[in-house]
């Protein structure tokens, strides 16, 4: 396959893509064609590397309404409602739901994702379901799975225990979620334990830390504290991190640097923080995610996650990470041209150097993975939600769509409109 007069993410146009055996053989202007290969006309459009989900539950998507609704709309609902589910999960359902979720997110060029998966079911009926599914789908997405003890690895009698059983049968990150053990010494003795077990094991760590709307919320400095002890450094992600949004100045300016230090990544969720957090406030309401300017400008590695897709906590979403990069630039007001691209990167790039994934990007050698959108730039892609034209896995066309447009009827202007910028 040879890609034609690509526009890449950098901003190099006119570009052409060689895809031999799977990778990519060679990137530049002007590329000789072998003979008798299938040639794309990218016709200045931009081709990306796929996208990255760096955070996502996919044991509980599209259970929308299973048993009920969350009436509240806060986290605290959504774990309870989440247990009352549980009980009634089986193996098919939870299967069939994540594949489709798959689909979906194949279907956006949505091409690797970190899933949690909960650990505090004894039967760990969810951690056989999506190890299945990762195996499953493995030739057309990169499914990363965290040993996520929902209920609290402390609080949770046997959530231990499970933890272990299910990095045993091989689930690939050590998971917490240290704001939801009993007390804060708890969650920060739930830190320890955990990145200890992570280092005994070779393992990356990802928890869910100080999402809440406590400014004295502390886990993260804990995390860090680890981290380095533990020599984990660049290994790390705490996600959500909503605290850092309503701590105190002084307190950040000491606790970021402490963060970069230890080369912890940071994952905010921002379609779901936006409606989760703030809500025992009045008004103002805060807006409950992280800070993710100030994160980046320290040097630390930043993602934006989906997180949920019409489960307990998210009645909508279906894995567009364009829409989540465009949620987390609104509520970051991250609307400079760098700022705007840097939300390009924080579901592509820098999800993909969280995540480990080995061959990914656009450059000779790597895995011949992308994405041809319909846009002509990181920028637009997001403000269009561009369509994905092509989704092309290991040098194959796994996905395409029509590009969107509409037919108008209005006397002297043009039949036809896309909504992209004409200059
Ligand atoms: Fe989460």
């Amino acid at each position: 396959m040879l890609i034609r007069h690509a526009t890449l993410p950098d901003g190099r146009t006119g570009i052409d893509v060689l895809v031999q055996g799977g990778r990519i053989a060679a990137l530049g202007p002007n590329l000789p064609a072998p003979a008798g290969i299938e040639t794309i006309d990218a016709a200045g459009q931009l081709l990306s590397p796929p996208f990255v989900d760096a955070h996502f539950h996919m044991d509980a998507t599209l259970s929308y309404g299973l048993p009920r609704v969350n009436a509240s709309g806060t986290l605290l609902e959504g774990i309870a409602l989440w247990g009352e589910l549980k009980p009634q999960l089986t193996q098919d359902a939870l299967v069939e739901r994540a594949l489709q979720y798959c689909d979906w997110a194949v279907a956006r060029g949505l091409l690797a994702i970190r899933s949690h998966v909960d650990v505090c079911d004894d039967r760990l009926l969810a951690v056989e379901a999506l190890l299945h599914v990762r195996e499953k789908v493995k030739d057309y997405l990169d499914l990363q799975l965290v040993a996520f003890p929902q209920d609290g690895v402390l609080r949770s009698p046997t959530a231990l225990a499970n933890l272990k059983r299910a990095l045993d049968l091989g689930v690939d990150v050590v998971g917490g979620i240290p704001h939801f053990e009993r007390t804060m010494a708890d969650g920060a003795e739930s830190v320890r334990i955990l990145c200890e077990l992570a280092a005994g094991r070779g393992l990356r760590v990802d928890m869910h830390c100080d999402e809440s709307d406590d400014p004295l919320s502390r886990h993260v400095e804990t995390l860090a504290f680890h981290t380095q002890r533990l020599g984990l450094q660049g290994r790390v992600t705490g996600s959500h991190l909503t605290s850092m949004h309503s701590m105190d100045n002084y307190y950040v300016s000491k606790l970021i640097p402490l963060l970069a230090e230890a080369r912890l990544h940071a994952v905010a969720n921002p379609l779901i923080n936006i409606t989760l957090q703030g809500r025992h406030d009045s008004y103002p309401k805060r807006r409950g995610m992280t800070r993710v300017p100030e994160l980046m400008a320290a040097g630390i590695e930043v993602a934006f996650g989906h997180d949920c897709v019409m489960d307990p906590w998210y009645s909508l979403g279906g894995g567009d990470m364009l829409e989540v990069a465009a949620m987390g630039l609104h509520v970051a007001q991250m609307t400079s041209q760098a700022q705007m691209r840097a939300c390009f990167d924080a579901v592509t790039v820098n999800p993909a150097r969280i995540l480990g994934l080995a061959g990914y990007g656009l450059e000779p050698g790597a895995n011949a993975d992308f994405v041809l959108l319909q846009a002509g730039d990181p920028v637009e892609a997001i403000r269009l939600r561009a369509t994905r034209l092509l989704v092309v896995r290991r040098g194959r066309v796994i996905a395409r769509a029509p590009a969107a447009a509409a037919t108008l009827a209005l006397p002297g202007r043009p039949a036809r409109v896309d909504w992209r910028l004409q200059r």
